[in-house]
């Protein structure tokens, strides 16, 4: 167990205050919520003791260690409720293999300024290409920006807001989708959109959203279909020409148009394989 340290002692060689004061310290912390600063004061006083910084500069390396610690905390309760659940980064993108792709564009975009001017961003191409990746990835860093970030596979958008109809939610749900500063919408064209009886159907639900965030709040959006096919996958090409309508003129258009990143991690797996065979006689 960690040793603890001696009674504080002051420059000026005098106690500081003793145990009772330590006592109330602790208290204090634990009341006004200063949980890291708590948890390592022990460390921190025999540091403290050890290298005698100023008070100046020992409140604010106490405090900045509580302030960073307090920041992780909102990114990680920010990421988990944006819905995003995979680690995707920027960074752990092999530009290389998509060189097509215009990297400044995407660095431009990890900027985040498209949020702040309620720009649209939809990133169409083939499947494993890796457009949710980095739709993810800017999602995060917009969750790390402290901006309000929902993600959502399209399927599972459309059902949400179609469970709204069954309990009297939709409205509520409508509003509740409207209000991040982001809004991803992953993978529109995969996945089915079930047939609505009721109205709205899907394409209607999906243009009241975009309608109600159009020029307010930025949505993201990816698809592995043509835009042109939106009509046919969401059931109303008249609707789905609507919501493309409102996506156009504030968007930023991205097309990735190179090979799929998941097929090559599969031929890579089995040449590693077939490398591993002992080798026939
Ligand atoms: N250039 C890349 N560098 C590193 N990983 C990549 C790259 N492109 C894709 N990946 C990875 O490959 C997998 C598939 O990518 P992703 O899901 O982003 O594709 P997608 O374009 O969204 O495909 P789909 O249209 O099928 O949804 C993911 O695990 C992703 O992290
Ligand atoms: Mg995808």
């Amino acid at each position: 167990m960690a040793k603890r340290p001696t009674r504080p002692v002051n420059d000026a060689g005098h106690d500081d205050g003793g145990d009772e004061s330590l006592e109330r310290l602790r208290r204090h912390l634990a009341f006004l919520g200063l949980t890291h600063t708590l948890d390592t004061l022990d460390d921190t006083l025999a540091r403290a003791l050890r290298e005698r910084p100023g008070p100046t500069s020992l409140l604010e390396r106490v405090l900045g260690a509580e302030a960073a610690r307090k920041l992780e905390q909102r990114v990680t309760r920010r990421i988990d409720g944006s819905g995003i659940r995979e680690h995707k980064t920027l960074e752990a993108f092999d530009w290389s293999f998509q060189p097509t792709l215009d990297k400044a564009a995407f660095a431009e975009l990890a900027h985040l300024d498209f949020v702040g001017r309620c720009d649209d961003l939809v990133i169409t191409g083939k499947s494993g290409t890796g457009k949710s990746h980095l739709l993810m990835a800017i999602g995060r860093r917009a969750c790390e920006h402290q901006l309000y970030v929902r993600y959502a596979r399209c399927v599972d958008l459309l059902d949400d807001l179609h469970a709204g109809l069954a309990d009297g939610t939709y409205e509520r749900r409508l509003k509740a989708w409207a209000r991040p500063a982001l809004l991803i919408i992953d993978d529109v064209g995969l996945g089915q959109v079930k047939k609505r009886d009721n109205e709205p159907t899907a394409a209607h639900a999906l243009f009241n959203l975009i309608d109600l965030r159009h020029g307010k709040a930025s949505t993201a959006v990816t698809s592995n279909i043509a835009l042109s096919d939106w009509g046919r996958y969401l059931g109303d090409a008249t609707v789905a020409m609507a919501i493309l309508d409102r996506l156009a003129m504030l968007a930023i258009r991205i097309d990735i148009d190179g090979p799929s990143y998941r097929q090559h991690v599969a031929e890579k797996r089995a040449s590693a394989k077939a490398n591993k065979k002992p080798a026939k006689e």
